[in-house]
């Protein structure tokens, strides 16, 4: 059976699914109801993806994590007709700013060719650290966050001071946090998000230099696939947070010493796709003109990144 690499063929289905899943769950920004606003993104993605061309098949989805309803991992989306891919999706990513009516809410979803992707299997939570092209060389995990920022400002040609690294605002994070400011840079610590922090210090105007801490797997994994598409640098580690979480690695022999390259998070040529919720400083939340619904969009390919901003009749 033939694969797919990303190319028109995935970026448009893609691309149809988040706007669809944005606009499914417009209605719910703000009610105080983050479970209603993800089950919303989720069947409109889900029913998006089913006319996609090929067979996917969710490597990982959102849901194991929040109990949250699923485009489960292992679900068949697409016609069934053509070459097969690999999908990794959170239908909405940070479903409590979107609850809250607050920035930062996306509808993501990342392909990759078939076998391609890092399935965490029972790994919710991982380690990251991600960075542009020009800094891909100069990250290594298993080193200690100074040594990291000055390896980066070396690769930068910037000093450490000058440098932006975004970690979320998690108690986990304290002490991260102050090194990072003690060692001289600049920390951003939105509340969630670790995708849109990772694209901050990806995209040249993103306005970071790195992203580092905890966040989920399937953020990982689509951050992986973005960051292939831009040719810049990430390394992933499983860092269980939950002690039921911990005793499932441990069964099912996962190492959580191990650091995962991004070769051995996504191998090739991948896509991401990401359209606006809830508004903020990455994209737009959904807006009416001229009779219209529309949404924007950021699509992230190995030809290039895209923003795209399309309207469509209002259902
Ligand atoms: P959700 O949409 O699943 O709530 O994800 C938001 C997020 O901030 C992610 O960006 C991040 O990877 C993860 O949650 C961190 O998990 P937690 O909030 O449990 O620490």
């Amino acid at each position: 059976m033939a694969t797919m690499a990303p190319s028109s063929l995935t970026t448009r289905p893609a691309l149809a699914a988040t706007q669809a899943g944005a606009l499914a769950c417009w209605h719910w920004i703000g009610r105080g109801d983050g479970k209603a606003a993800d089950e919303a993104a989720t069947a409109a993605m889900r029913a998006s993806l089913a006319g996609a061309p090929g067979r996917g098949t969710v490597i990982i989805g959102e849901g194991e994590k929040d109990e949250a309803p699923m485009l489960h991992n292992g679900e068949q989306v697409g016609d069934g007709d053509g070459p097969e891919f690999d999908i990794a999706v959170d239908p909405l990513e940070c479903t409590d700013l979107c609850a809250a009516g607050l920035p930062g809410a996306l509808t993501t979803i990342a392909m990759a060719r078939s076998g391609s992707m890092w399935s965490p299997g029972p790994a919710l939570y991982m380690d990251k650290i991600v960075v542009g092209p020009a800094a891909r060389e100069a990250i290594d995990l298993r080193a200690t966050p100074e040594e990291n920022l000055s390896a980066i400002a070396q690769a930068l040609g910037r000093p450490v001071e000058e440098l932006t690294v975004v970690v979320l605002d998690k108690p986990r994070h304290e002490t991260l946090i102050a090194r990072l400011r003690a060692a001289g840079a600049a920390v951003s610590t939105p509340p969630a998000g670790d995708v849109a922090g990772a694209l901050a210090a990806l995209l040249p105007d993103g306005g970071a230099d790195m992203l580092m801490g905890v966040g989920g797997t399937p953020e990982g994994v689509m951050t992986a696939c973005a960051v292939a598409a831009m040719g810049g640098g990430m390394q992933g580690r499983p860092a269980p947070q939950l002690d039921e979480e911990v005793q499932a690695l441990a069964e099912a022999g996962i190492d959580t010493e191990c650091v995962l390259g991004l070769e051995e998070l996504v191998s090739g040529p991948a896509l991401f796709v990401a359209t606006g919720v809830s508004g903020g400083g990455l994209l737009r939340r959904p807006w009416l003109a001229g009779g219209q619904q529309h949404t924007e969009s950021i699509v992230i390919a190995p030809d290039g990144v895209q923003r795209i901003v399309e309207g469509a009749a209002q259902q």
